[in-house]
């Protein structure tokens, strides 16, 4: 049995894939998987979850599987803490915990820079042209700082030590359209407008390079204040909805210092800083309708 956490992109998605560099970190919700060995050459996922989309999970899984050399059948078992396509890093915690537990079962014994890389196969499914930041994020955990290597080799990954863990609430809402839609959409929109498009990815390294500045001071108030505006960047490259900008505003009226949708968009999750007011930020999101999750990053 593997388990591996999910994510929250506190700075840089969508920007990431064109390797500006993001920032990210782990939730202590969590993915299970078991596997075992079954007859025949099959790889099947079993998931007790109605949420679970069996035969996408088990597109991913042969994947892995073929990455580990595995050519004989196996069952997997999947179960979850985590909302599922809703910009928390699901398929990322899936084919993280995966590879964990189909390299058990056939005695090999991969160290944490193997995982990610064998799990980075499996999320191209999901995402067609992944940055790699959810599964790196799902195999080390913590909070971590990383830049894409567009041409191919190592991406650069640092582990971040917040000056202070952050508080923060998150508010899931249905998505409409896959991260491969959503990022793909975006690449069009770039194509149709590059100088729009040039603009707004320089604001975007900028901000993340400070963004990074204020985790290691533990200025608050300027972590809020960045969290906005790629919130702002987010809508100009066309993946917030009217859901996600009325959570940011609830929870900026419930006192957040900041809130910006976190993931693909496009519907799915907000992430809103709010030291000391946890309860309210929750209260106003969830009487929009939508479920919240209070969490700590960076610890
Ligand atoms: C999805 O969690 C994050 C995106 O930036 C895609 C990626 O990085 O692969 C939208």
């Amino acid at each position: 049995m593997a388990k591996a956490c999910g994510k929250t992109i506190l700075f840089g998605e969508h920007f990431v894939v064109y390797g500006i560099p993001a920032i990210a970190g782990s939730v202590s919700d969590q993915t299970t998987v078991s596997a075992r060995k079954a007859k025949g050459t099959r790889i099947k996922v079993e998931a007790a979850d109605k949420r679970h989309n069996p035969e996408f999970l088990e597109k991913m899984a042969a994947v892995l599987a073929n990455k580990l050399g595995i050519n004989e059948g196996v069952e997997l078992e999947v179960s979850t803490e985590l909302q599922i396509g809703s910009g928390m890093g699901s398929s990322a915690a899936f084919c993280v915990a995966a590879t964990r537990a189909l390299a058990q079962i056939v005695g090999k014994n991969l160290g944490n820079d193997d995982v990610c890389r064998i799990a980075y196969e499996g999320e191209k499914i999901a995402h067609g042209t992944p940055s790699g930041i959810d599964n790196t994020v799902a195999t080390y955990g913590g909070l971590v700082w990383f830049k894409k290597n567009l041409e191919g080799g190592a991406n650069q990954i640092e582990r971040l030590k917040a000056r202070k863990p952050l508080e923060v609430v998150i508010g899931t809402c249905p998505r409409k359209g896959t991260t491969k839609e959503l990022v793909e959409a975006v690449r069009t929109r770039k194509e149709k407008n590059p100088e729009k498009f040039a603009r707004i990815f320089e604001d975007a390294g900028k901000l993340v390079d400070e963004a990074r500045e204020a985790l290691l001071k533990g200025e608050e108030k300027k972590i809020g204040a960045l969290l906005n505006q790629n919130h702002e960047l987010l809508k100009e490259i066309g993946v917030s909805t009217r859901e996600l900008d009325a959570m940011c505003s609830a929870a900026l009226k419930a006192g957040a210092l900041g809130a910006k949708l976190t993931g693909a968009g496009g519907g799915g999750s907000v992430i809103a800083l709010c030291p000391g007011k946890q309860a309210e930020v929750a209260k106003a999101i969830e009487k929009l309708g939508w479920p919240t999750l209070k969490v700590r990053i960076g610890e």
